[in-house]
């Protein structure tokens, strides 16, 4: 199967350039990759290819899953373990370190603080980008292992209650996921206490749309009807001051009281890291899939890599 056929995608930064159709191709290479993900089966599509993971941000589970699904599919990674021991602490721009190791790569992933950094590195990259994550801005990636878990869960996206809670103001997964889910016929109810409610922009472009969508504050209320409820840590380190964050603070938890009224087949997820805001006891109920869907990170990364690189399964 060539796998580019229906993917004529340059680079992947935001969740907003791409149509349903091609986030459902992904989806489907991405089911094709499970057995090599799950190392039941070996593969070498990717031989002889290199991945750059720059990572300005810290990171567990994008970088080193980027990592294993390069290295699950034959091909090798370099990149800095920290900011801080990249030539950006000497006064590097990013345009300049994007230009050299996008010459010393065939693929660059970008973490970076600064909102618009993955759209930047683009345009200076002689080698396709994969945002994983610019500022409050976009996790493009993030939201397609999002996509395929609730696809994978519940047989199809479309047709799901949907709640989002936590950091929605500051959150970049919840900004790239309910893009996407509004090319979807899903119901969103977005939950969280006031200032950390969605940004009226998004608001305001869904309205304009003309996608439905319910607000609340008390997660214990509205998790009722949900049939994915999908939750978030207060992003600390974007507020801009500690005093800031302390008003909002452990303003939220999912715990056993939470569930005492939810539906069977409620799925509770998270991108993680989670700090507090769900209980460990939720862990071992049969709603918890938020490691999962960290797995699921693997088979879709690796679609996404085979897909920008053309290679052939
Ligand atoms: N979900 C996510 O982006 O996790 P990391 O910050 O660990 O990469």
């Amino acid at each position: 199967m060539k796998l580019k056929s229906e993917f004529s995608k340059e680079h992947v930064v935001s969740i907003k350039d791409f149509s349903v159709d091609e986030i459902e191709h992904v989806l489907d290479v991405a089911r094709t990759m499970e057995p090599v993900a799950k190392g039941r089966k070996t593969s070498d599509i990717l031989r002889g290819k290199i991945l750059a993971n720059l990572f300005f941000e810290p990171s567990t589970r994008t970088m080193l899953s980027f990592e294993a699904a390069m290295k699950r599919l034959g091909g090798d990674t370099i990149g800095f373990a920290s900011a801080d021991v990249s030539s950006s602490k000497k006064g590097e721009t990013l345009a300049d370190t994007i230009t050299v190791c996008s010459s010393y790569a065939d693929i660059v992933v970008l973490r970076h603080p600064q909102e618009g950094a993955a759209r930047l590195a683009s345009k200076f990259s002689s080698k396709p980008v994969l945002n994983a994550g610019d500022g409050a801005g976009q996790h493009p990636t993030q939201t397609l292992l999002d996509l395929y878990t609730i696809r994978k869960e519940k047989g199809e996206i479309s047709g799901n209650k949907i709640g989002i809670a936590g950091d929605l103001k500051y959150g970049r997964t919840v900004h790239s996921l309910t893009h996407a889910l509004s090319m979807y016929d899903t119901e969103m109810t977005f939950i969280a206490p006031q200032p950390l409610q969605m940004p009226k922009e998004i608001l305001g472009r869904l309205s304009r749309d003309g996608i439905k969508y319910d607000q609340q504050q008390n997660i214990d209320e509205a998790v009722e009807d949900l049939d994915v409820l999908y939750v978030t840590r207060i992003q600390r380190e974007r507020f801009p001051n500690e005093e800031e964050y302390l008003k909002v603070a452990d303003s939220y938890n999912v715990n056993m009281k939470t569930l005492e009224d939810v539906d069977d087949g409620l799925i509770i997820m998270h991108p993680l890291p989670r700090v507090d805001e769900i209980s460990a006891e939720v862990d071992d109920t049969d709603h918890s899939r938020y490691f999962e869907q960290a797995a699921n990170g693997i088979p879709v990364r690796m679609a996404l890599l085979s897909l920008l690189l053309e290679v052939e399964l």
